[in-house]
């Protein structure tokens, strides 16, 4: 089997996350911050530690690390915690259904206002988009870090910087962008990813980071584990933000994860890049190909095609037969298909243990196939 889906989850994991999974079950862990005995302590310490590592790889500090249970988790958390009705909110062409829904159902309800971020032919999205959109009502900007359909990674330094310049603060989905790209320099107000894309964790892991000016309406409210005589919400963070039994297994797995990225963070985009880029050539030598994205654009290590005469789920299901696991479909991002005026595409996704090799039998595979046609 030859795994291209790591778009949607990265696979393989780092032994250590194996590891630290398997571990912390295989010994007596008690529940995080719920006992003074030692199994539960032991577990508090792994958490914490995760938390730490977070905040050191995101620039933050670790009480502002929120875990969540995916990406799609932080940014409801982060939507719904912080808007008001009245407010007016900036998105973009290629923002997910995790981003999409919660605001297109606010928006259809009255509560808010939507305006889309004008893009490029490249897919890219000037500083001036900002200008021109923005209103007195806006009350966040929510930007996609990277298309999960073609990977083109947008300016979100510039970008959360001209926000900024009007008083706005800055949501970053950084679902395609944490374990590869330094987030920490960008200086977006909130950081919303998962922990089992580009950090190599589990899956049922993510992470908000809750920047220091940012007060968000918790959505679930109960036990921490802490100021336990009071039936109110504690105020402190992150157990605001954190009720309930957290995931440990995926938090031990995690830490390791994010221990691995945060040494070859670089280096693993740079391999993924280099992947994508071998792959795009190749595709675009293969007649009936017709790759998405622009060539000169920042992107990662995602990439979307299709073969003409063959519908993208069609091709994603032979591509399957033959052993490769890529994805066909809209990958729950349709405006960015309404951008690019198709109605789905096979993506390929690499991770940092894929190989040149794969790449080389994709492009046999889909050469067979285009021939087919
Ligand atoms: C850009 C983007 N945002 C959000 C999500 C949702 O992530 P999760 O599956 O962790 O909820 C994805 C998932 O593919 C994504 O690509």
């Amino acid at each position: 089997m030859i795994y291209l889906d790591n778009a949607a989850t990265s696979w393989p994991k780092p032994e250590s996350v194996l590891r630290a999974v398997m571990g912390v079950q295989q010994k007596p862990f008690g529940n995080p911050g719920r006992g003074g005995h030692r199994a539960s302590l032991c577990a508090g310490r792994v958490v914490y530690a995760c938390r730490e590592e977070a905040a050191r790889f995101l620039g933050g500090v670790p009480e502002r690390v929120i875990f969540t249970l995916n990406c799609t988790d932080a940014l409801n958390m982060a939507l719904r915690g912080f808007l008001h009705k009245g407010d007016h909110v900036l998105i973009t062409h290629d923002a997910h259904n995790a981003v999409m829904r919660p605001l297109c159902g606010m928006e259809k309800r009255g509560e808010i206002t939507l305006s889309v971020l004008r893009a490029g032919a490249d897919g890219l999205i000037a500083p001036e988009a900002i200008d021109e959109a923005v209103t007195p009502a806006t009350a966040l900007c929510v930007l996609t870090h990277a298309s999960n359909v073609t990977g083109t990674i947008q300016d979100a330094k510039g970008l959360t910087e001209a926000s900024h310049r009007y008083g706005v603060p800055v949501l970053l989905d950084a679902a395609q962008t944490a374990g590869t790209i330094n987030l920490a320099d960008i200086g977006a107000d909130l950081l919303a990813m998962p922990g089992h894309k580009g950090l190599l964790g589990p899956m049922g892991t993510g992470i908000l980071y809750v920047g220091e000016q940012m007060d968000l309406r918790p959505l679930r409210e109960g036990g921490t584990g802490s100021s336990s005589e009071s039936v109110y919400q504690p105020q402190l963070l992150p157990d605001r933000y954190e009720s309930g039994t957290l995931a440990l297994p995926g938090l031990a797995g995690l830490l390791q994860g994010i221990r691995f990225v945060r040494q070859h963070c670089a280096e693993i985009h740079a391999y993924e890049v280099q992947l994508i880029d071998e792959l795009r050539s190749g595709l675009k030598n293969i007649p009936g190909v017709k790759v998405y994205g622009d060539d000169a654009a920042p992107h990662g290590g995602v990439l979307s095609f299709n073969i003409a005469g063959y519908d993208s789920a069609e091709t994603a299901d032979r591509l399957d037969r033959a052993g490769f696991c890529l994805r066909g479909g809209l990958h729950c991002a349709p405006s960015m298909h309404h951008f690019l005026g198709t109605e789905g595409t096979v993506r390929a996704s690499v991770g940092p243990f894929s190989t040149g090799r794969e790449i080389d039998l994709l492009l046999a595979e889909v050469e067979k196939i285009a021939k087919r046609a």
